[in-house]
């Protein structure tokens, strides 16, 4: 169906089925295990109710912000995902174009399925037709090489990355057996759409002695550029990282991809809300997995999140109409939030209460 008929972010889902192959589409549906937190993070949001204030002139709505420091029109951002070239032959670069046309912000992959100094090319393209840089942020998987690693993560930053986001939640590889089945299905890149190239693109293992002490390697190699570690859920690992020096964490556990059971994005941030919301004010607190709606993105910031990331929804607007299903899904999003911001009576993000929100009190503790 032509890209305008889609009316909500998980309508790209079908689309993108119907071009892809099973293999491929179902290494971007899978959860790990038996799908318990998969599932569990689209849940967690419809556990919540919004109590919204009436008789307030919302005839302007201001819905920017910044998103790991960088200046976002929205509070969103493409959550870096591996393998877009599954979905289309133009993969991440599809991404890049929609995160540029649209002002938001791009999180690139460590194993992103195109190669990094192509999407950083794309972003010298982009920044050249927007006339101004457009937001891009590395995500950083640590491996045994550290020297290696570094040289990536230093292409990444001259090539104009703002922030690297550390992956956390994958100190061991994924535990997934709908994709261990999978493993030796062949197929060239640009095959992608008909075959599952796995193999090619799982780049090397990760390195499961990544623990506290690699920050200081990490700081030495960022420079200046910030730091966020990306699937953080329990409270005191926060309290940890900010005494290392990080600038925020990503509640998350990786779309329910990595640890089957650990509890969703939006659950941590609820319980920080309970147990220490001024965490909240001293760092940078992000969510993901399970956003859908402009109204999840609304509920997640009035508990203290300061942007929220999207993993699959980007992945399959992508697969089913390249760049512009990247624009579409963008729009779509927006409308969602600048009606929803309309009708709680806010007319800017930071309008947002606590008291907005509220939730079944069955909070895994
Ligand atoms: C991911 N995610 C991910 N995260 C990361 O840090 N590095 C990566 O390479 C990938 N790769 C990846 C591939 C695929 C196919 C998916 C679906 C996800 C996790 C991603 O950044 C994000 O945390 C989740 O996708 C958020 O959940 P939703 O929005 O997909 O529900």
């Amino acid at each position: 169906p032509p890209v305008e008929t889609i009316l909500g972010i998980e309508e790209f889902e079908e689309a993108a089925d119907s071009v892809m192959s099973r293999q491929a589409s179902a290494y971007y549906h899978t959860g790990a295990l038996d799908g318990i937190s998969h599932a569990g993070n689209k849940d967690a949001f419809r556990k919540c109710r919004i109590v919204p204030r009436v008789m307030r002139d919302v005839s302007r709505v201001e819905p920017q912000t910044t998103i790991f420091g960088i200046p976002s029109a929205l509070p969103i951002y493409i959550s870096p995902s591996s393998n877009a070239l599954l979905g289309h032959p133009d993969g991440e670069l599809n991404m890049t174009r929609g995160a540029a046309k649209t002002g938001i912000v791009q999180g690139v992959s460590y194993v992103a399925s195109y190669p990094l100094k192509d999407i950083l090319a794309e972003k010298e393209v982009m920044d050249e037709l927007i006339g101004e840089k457009m937001g891009m942020v590395f995500q950083v998987y640590v491996r045994e090489d550290r020297e290696k690693n570094a040289e990536v993560i230093r292409e990444a930053i001259e090539g104009g990355c703002q922030a690297l986001l550390l992956t956390v939640d994958s100190n061991v590889g994924d535990h997934r057996q709908s994709v261990e089945k999978m493993k030796g299905t062949t197929g060239s890149a640009e095959e992608g759409r008909k075959f599952g190239p796995f193999t090619k693109f799982t780049h090397g293992p990760h390195d499961p002695r990544l623990n506290w002490k690699d920050l200081d390697w990490l700081k030495a190699v960022a420079g200046d550029v910030p730091i966020y570690l990306k699937g953080v859920s329990h409270i005191e690992d926060i309290k940890i990282a900010k005494e290392h020096g990080v600038k925020g964490c990503i509640l998350s556990n990786h779309g329910g991809r990595q640890l089957d059971r650990a509890r969703s994005g939006f659950d941590s941030l609820r319980r920080i809300h309970d147990q220490e919301p001024s965490i909240t004010k001293e760092m940078e607190i992000y969510v993901d997995g399970g956003v859908r709606r402009g109204t999840d993105v609304l509920m997640a910031l009035a508990l203290g999140a300061r942007g929220v990331g999207l993993g699959r929804p980007f992945l399959f607007a992508q697969a089913a109409y390249g760049e512009k299903g990247t624009i579409r899904a963008v729009r779509i999003l927006e409308n969602e939030i600048v009606t929803a911001m309309q009708l709680m009576g806010i007319s800017k993000l930071d309008q947002l209460r606590p008291e907005m929100i509220e939730c079944l009190q069955e909070v895994w503790k």
